[in-house]
């Protein structure tokens, strides 16, 4: 059977099949529970919340199922949490937003004490709650961190965005790869080139599979039976999907967010930093088009994060898909499916089906 790879035995799972955590609010334990209760991995982004919502977020996870379930972090780039911008460019950062923060009726932020949330007191919070699997992007926890993980059972799986990332993650001694291709939705979470040189999964995989023994999971652009099957073609061992679990109900995206990923317009995505000064794939909007000509003075990722969190979130309660940061990978046009246990019973009929076909050629 196809599902029987070592990505499943080491997740505990039925099938090698992970929800792409989401950060940003727009994971919900609802989701992940959903997921893991039909036999895929369902995971949570965490990377924006302090770590008493982290346990309050593991604790939920608890009560919704007792399959396995995963909590995902941002590692800090080098330098990141030195980076603290003037009052003069804090006064700029905020001047050039000022437009929509009055135009939603959201009053202008003042400096804050700090621009994200402490990692290494998040990372201290997942420790000691122990959960399933520790997946995190944007780096490598330190040597303690991982052997933490190992002592307590903590399965740990680290994500690569080229060749060179997922060699040293297997140095590490992550248990899983996440390789994920430049199709996927959100953040591309490059930390030792730049994110706009990340290949496409089918470069990707194979490429990764080729340098390393850790068991991969394809990630970008995999949505249905055809994209799952070619992922396991090229070396992969499971796969993780984000956006067509996003469009599901479940999850905590609001219905504008929703709309828009079974839109035409999302056929069309772009690597933009204008939302939160890193690369992330999502659908051109009025915000993005409009902050476009302006990419290149806009802060760095955390400032620019914090300073269109509250334009983002009034954008959302206002059902304002012009205003909101649409992640979206590119393959949304492939979403069919409302309900995550009827996406995740998709995913592993479609691939049976798929192969079966293939195998009788
Ligand atoms: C809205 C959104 C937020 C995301 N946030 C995170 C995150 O915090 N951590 C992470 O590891 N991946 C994050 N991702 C990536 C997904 O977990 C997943 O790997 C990706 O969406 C897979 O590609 P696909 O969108 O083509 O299915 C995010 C993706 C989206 C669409």
């Amino acid at each position: 059977m196809w599902t029987e790879t070592r990505v499943a035995r080491k997740l505990g799972t039925r099938l090698p099949l992970i929800q792409g955590p989401f950060g940003g609010g727009m994971s919900s334990t609802r989701l992940a529970a959903a997921v893991s209760n039909a036999g895929g991995l369902g995971s949570f982004g965490a990377h924006h919340l302090p770590p008493a919502d982290i346990a309050a977020t593991v604790k939920e996870l608890r009560e919704r199922t007792s399959a396995p379930f995963g909590i995902n972090l941002w590692v800090p780039l080098e330098g990141e949490k030195a980076l603290r911008p003037t009052p003069e460019e804090f006064a700029a950062g905020v001047a050039r937003l000022k437009h929509w923060y009055d135009e939603l009726g959201v009053p202008l932020p003042q400096y804050p004490g700090a621009f994200s949330q402490d990692y290494e007191a998040q990372v201290e919070a997942v420790l000691a709650l122990a959960p399933p699997v520790f997946s995190f992007i944007f780096g490598i926890p330190s040597p303690q961190v991982l052997e933490a993980c190992r002592q307590k059972g903590i399965v740990t799986v680290g994500t690569a965005t080229n060749v060179d990332e997922g060699v040293a993650l297997e140095k590490a001694g992550v248990d899983l790869i996440v390789a994920s291709g430049s199709e996927a939705g959100g953040h591309r979470a490059s930390f030792l080139r730049p994110a706009e040189e990340s290949p496409a999964t089918t470069a990707l995989v194979p490429q990764l599979a080729d340098r390393v023994r850790t068991p991969l999971v394809a990630s970008g652009g995999i949505a249905d039976g055809r994209t799952v099957a070619t992922a396991l073609a090229l070396g992969a061992e499971g796969v993780q999907v984000g956006t067509a679990f996003l469009a599901c109900e479940e999850s905590n995206a609001s219905d504008a967010y929703r709309r828009a990923l079974r839109q035409e317009s999302a056929r069309a995505t772009v690597l933009t930093r204008v939302f939160s000064g890193r690369y992330a794939r999502g659908i051109k909007n009025r915000f993005l088009q409009e902050l476009t000509p302006h990419e290149e003075d806009v802060p760095p990722y955390p400032i620019q994060n914090w300073l269109t969190t509250p334009l983002r979130k009034a954008a959302a309660a206002r059902g304002r898909e012009d205003l909101l940061s649409l992640w979206a990978g590119q393959n949304a046009p492939l979403i069919r499916h409302t309900r995550a246990p009827e996406l995740v019973a998709f995913l592993e009929e479609d691939t049976t089906r798929v192969l079966a076909r293939l195998s009788g050629l």
